[in-house]
């Protein structure tokens, strides 16, 4: 945790569930919501973000996509613009993530200019990070991440609330996690080159860790310090799961 930030937990559910799930999923999360002492964040598919928006209303948890077009508009067949995720009641967007990295080539050049689509939208970009396994084999991790923080993240990103999602690839969805030294060493470097290249204001930016958080790891995790909040994949299909992780972040 960092002092002065309020932790964020987020659940990513990727490409998962029917509209009735998704439903059902968010009544659990904002039936919990009060009791918990953070920030709460649901990202859905597309189709089911109108929904989950219209179930959340008027409860503390905020929604988001998990990706947006650069563009607001426009000739992109199958493509989602962020002035529609704002429309459908959206207030964040999954950006950068390493499945679409790695499913859809995106480069951070790309993120950059999705990031400033959602900022232009008034959505509040959440930018994912993390090198794949042979990298940090390699002694690369650190080197890697800082490429794609100083790549993705235009201007306006930390004075408008920008989140980053440090992920490691090699632990996204595989039960294995970084030490928790390596994790701490990471979202440190994270926030000297953020501090370097935007100023003193990126000391309140949230940074979160994602890959195979889980109720069993969420404690030790979320009480590393620079570490803001999770960003939880599998778990957070879970409602239980999603809310216990949410429930082991330390109390300020
Ligand atoms: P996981 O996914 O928690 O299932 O590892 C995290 C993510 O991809 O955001």
């Amino acid at each position: 945790m960092t002092p002065g930030i309020r932790p964020l937990i987020a659940g990513n559910w990727k490409m998962n569930g029917s509209w009735r799930g998704s439903r059902r999923l968010a009544d659990a999360v904002r039936d919990a919501a009060p009791a918990l002492d953070c920030s709460l964040l649901v990202c859905p598919p597309f189709l089911h973000v109108q929904a989950v928006a219209a179930t959340l209303l008027g409860s503390p948890v905020a929604v988001g996509g998990q990706d947006c077009h650069a563009k607001p508009s426009g000739a992109h067949t199958g493509d989602i613009g962020a002035p529609m995720l704002r429309d459908a009641g959206a207030t964040h967007v999954l950006l950068g993530h390493s499945e679409r990295r790695a499913d859809h080539g995106e480069s951070s050049a790309l993120v950059f200019a999705k990031c400033e689509a959602a900022l232009a939208a008034g959505l509040t970009p959440v930018v994912c990070v993390g090198e794949t396994e042979a990298q940090r084999d390699a002694g690369h991790a650190e080197a890697v991440v800082g490429q794609q923080l100083s790549e993705s993240l235009p201007l306006g990103f930390i004075t408008a609330g920008g989140i980053i999602a440090y992920e490691p690839v090699w632990a996204i969805g595989t039960g294995r996690t970084p030490t928790e030294a390596d994790i701490a060493a990471m979202h440190a470097h994270m926030r000297r080159r953020l501090v370097l290249a935007f100023g003193p204001t990126a000391e309140l930016t949230r940074l979160l860790y994602g890959g195979s958080v889980k109720p069993s790891n969420a404690a030790a995790i979320l009480a590393l310090p620079d570490v803001d909040g999770a960003l939880v994949g599998g778990a957070s299909l879970v409602a239980d799961d999603f809310i216990a992780i949410a429930q082991a972040v330390p109390r300020g």
